[in-house]
């Protein structure tokens, strides 16, 4: 192959730019690779199998192989065997990650498809199988897998280099698939629906209370929320969430700390709110079991049906639509705190519904928040138009009875090495979709990353830009709350440091003006929290919240990652809008396509993927490559000599070596390879 082959440049470059995108030409880190006449022409087909949602460890083999010179073609997550059969022809080389650890199962048909395969007379790719394969990993498995034909089985971790280094000696002189024969039909693309049409306007009363009717039918409990003045009735004498974050606006309460906690049984849930009450807790949360958020409710009932046999949860939380409204006013009633469903529903309607007739006064998620970070192939379109209705809903609240409903926007992403400025565009332009539909009260999200100076420009600045996009589309009367989530990203094993992140990250929430904090607990990195750990994370926290008021942050330094940070939020809005013509949520669904937001280790086929992170030397997280976003010289000039120096100091090659850097940065906090938290 030679370097005139466009094929093989297009891989170098990555997709190409939408036309008139005025992309800047500099060519990115991760794209440069190694010597063309040694460029191995091979193209890998990489994608995870089962049912989890993990992507960082894909996202990092992606950029590797990239790196390497490889042309990748990425299937993202959950995807079925016959999806790597279909392309396997064309490929030198087929790399299949499974975390769940039920491999076998999902492979149960890989010796038939395999010989059909080879009866066809087809390319022969290799075949690799990583991740987490087996819930006990065994020699005997390993090696059941090697014998169906595949090369190489990597049961548990194991690192990039060494998967880079494998497969080019398997490769050495193997001949290439014909990549002339490859066409756009064989690899698929994001599946695009263009029935469903998003506009920035208020859904008209007529569309929604049509709409509404189809939501309240997807389960029996549904009809339960139909009448809005009966709900309005109960609503209004339920304490709100909104007043609580009120009250620490103004200064009369110190913030507010909400832990995350759910389990299948009322009675359990009551209990854990009564002892979290007892500690002072001034509002609370469902958090609401995966087949619910699935929309699995008949998954979810039995699941409780088993819970409630066993006399014990069997669920990851609490499942809201299947208890309907009657059984859910009455935790309200007895516990007498502002409450709040937490979840990641992709579809949220019907939950949204039953929680606000139950007298929960506020709702967490978005459009961007709860899809990219989540789900494979979600649709945007199909993901605003959904959350447009939950917003309308909650708007109608106050627009009909004056009750001031609370919508949170997650804020996160994937947690993951996440430059704030990604996670602040996505939580204000949820913000604003929120607010076009009536929304009076938001809360802003964001997690905190680790450098405290970079972490508090962000929660000030989207404070700061929150105000100031409602007052610019003339929404004068909207609550804005911000919400710091401790720490979201893969936690440390230790109990020791994961109590000293818990400790000093709230600091960094009261030094940041914080509204409230989602607490972590110890156990973070084990199991989910009982209410004990909860409790611990809890009194943590207070500890240090208390110990902001010795504190005095770097102002300096946070000015200047404030102005830094609103120069990047400027330009990816700016071209947000422009793509959308004007309209945030055409923007929303353009930007992603056209790789203008691009959020890192993202499992949606949605998501470019082309951005890479890692840390600065003081643990800011900085782009590595910048992909397609649409940031302004200065700006990624600033991001490249910031890792260039990182990448000195760690003794590697900017130019080649990016990945080992997002390896060990991703790796760095689970392996307790920090001395002090934040970082810096
Ligand atoms: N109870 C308590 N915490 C939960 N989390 C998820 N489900 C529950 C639950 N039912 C927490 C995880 C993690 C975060 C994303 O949510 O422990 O910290």
């Amino acid at each position: 192959m030679t370097s005139s082959d466009p094929t093989q440049a297009q891989a170098r470059r990555g997709p190409p730019s939408p036309p008139g995108s005025g992309a800047p030409a500099e060519s990115p880190a991760w794209a440069t690779t190694r010597d063309e006449r040694v460029l191995p022409p091979h193209t890998m087909l990489l994608g995870g199998i089962g049912g989890d949602s993990h992507s960082v460890g894909l996202a990092i083999l992606r950029q590797a192989l990239q790196t390497a010179g490889y042309r990748v073609h990425y299937l993202g997550i959950q995807n079925r065997l016959e999806a790597f059969f279909r392309a396997a022809p064309f490929c030198s080389a087929v790399l299949i990650s499974n975390m769940d650890g039920h491999a076998s199962h999902y492979l149960r048909e890989f010796p038939e498809l395999i010989a059909q395969h080879r009866a066809r007379r087809e390319h022969a790719p290799l075949w690799y199988l990583g991740g987490n394969i087996h819930v006990h990993g065994s020699a005997s498995q390993v090696r059941e897998i090697l014998s169906m034909g595949f090369a190489r089985v990597f049961p548990s971790f194991v690192d990039v280099e060494t998967v880079l280094q494998l497969l080019e000696n398997d490769l050495s002189g193997r001949a290439p698939a014909s990549l002339h024969l490859v066409g756009a039909e064989i690899f698929p693309q994001p599946a695009h629906h263009p029935g469903q049409v998003v506009t920035d306007a208020r859904v008209a009363l007529t569309c929604f209370h049509e709409e509404r009717l189809g939501v309240l039918e997807q389960w029996k409990t549904g009809h339960e929320a139909k009448d809005l003045v009966d709900n309005a009735r109960f609503l209004r004498e339920q304490p709100s969430f909104s007043r609580a974050q009120a009250l620490v606006s103004t200064g009369e309460r110190p913030l507010l700390l909400q832990p995350r906690a759910g389990i299948a049984l009322l009675e359990g849930q009551l209990e854990m709110f009564r002892r979290f009450k007892r500690q002072g807790l001034r509002v609370l949360s469902y958090q609401v079991d995966s087949l619910t958020r699935q929309g699995d409710y008949a998954g979810a009932a039995e699941g409780l049906r088993a819970s409630q046999n066993a006399g014990a949860s069997t669920l990851n939380g609490l499942p809201v639509v299947n208890y309907g409204v009657g059984p859910l006013r009455r935790v309200i009633s007895t516990i007498g705190v502002p409450l709040q469903t937490r979840h990641s529903a992709r579809d949220p309607r019907l939950l949204a519904e039953i929680s606000y007739a139950s007298g929960v006064t506020s709702f967490e998620g978005g459009a961007i928040g709860y899809n990219i970070p989540y789900y494979r192939d979600y649709p945007l379109e199909d993901a605003i138009h959904a959350w447009q209705h939950v917003d309308r809903l909650t708007g109608l609240y106050h627009e009909e009875f004056g009750i001031v409903l609370d919508r949170e926007l997650f804020g996160p992403l994937t947690a993951t090495l996440i430059p704030p400025c990604l996670a602040l565009v996505a939580t204000l332009v949820e913000a604003v979709l929120a607010i076009q539909q009536g929304v009076k009260c938001v809360s802003l999200g964001y997690a905190e990353q680790g450098n405290r100076a970079q972490d508090i420009a962000a929660m000030r600045t989207l404070r700061q830009m929150a105000h100031e996009m409602a007052h610019h589309l003339g929404y004068r009367d909207v609550q804005i709350n911000t919400v710091f989530h401790q720490y979201m990203a893969a936690f440390p094993g230790s109990h020791a440091r994961a109590e000293a992140l818990i400790e000093h990250s709230a600091t960094t929430a009261a030094l940041a003006g914080a509204t409230r904090i989602i607490t972590k607990t110890p156990v973070e990195a084990l199991r989910i929290p009982s209410v004990e750990d909860n409790l611990r994370g809890i009194a943590l926290a207070t500890r240090g919240v208390a110990a902001a008021a010795g504190v005095s942050p770097d102002e300096p330094r946070i000015a200047r990652e404030v102005s830094m940070l609103r120069a990047e939020v400027d330009d990816l809005l700016d071209s947000l809008l422009r793509c959308g013509g004007g309209s945030f949520t055409r923007g929303v669904v353009e930007a992603f396509r056209c790789g203008y937001l691009d959020v890192p280790f993202s499992p949606s086929v949605h998501n470019r993927g082309l951005v890479a992170t890692a840390r600065d030397v003081d643990g800011a997280v900085r782009f590595l490559n910048a992909g397609n976003l649409q940031l302004r010289r200065e700006v990624r000039e600033f991001h490249r000599d910031r890792m260039q120096d990182r990448m000195h100091a760690e003794g590697l090659s900017f130019e080649k070596q990016g990945y080992l850097l997002v390896e060990r940065d991703v790796m760095r906090i689970p392996r307790n390879q920090f001395d002090h938290w934040p970082l810096a």
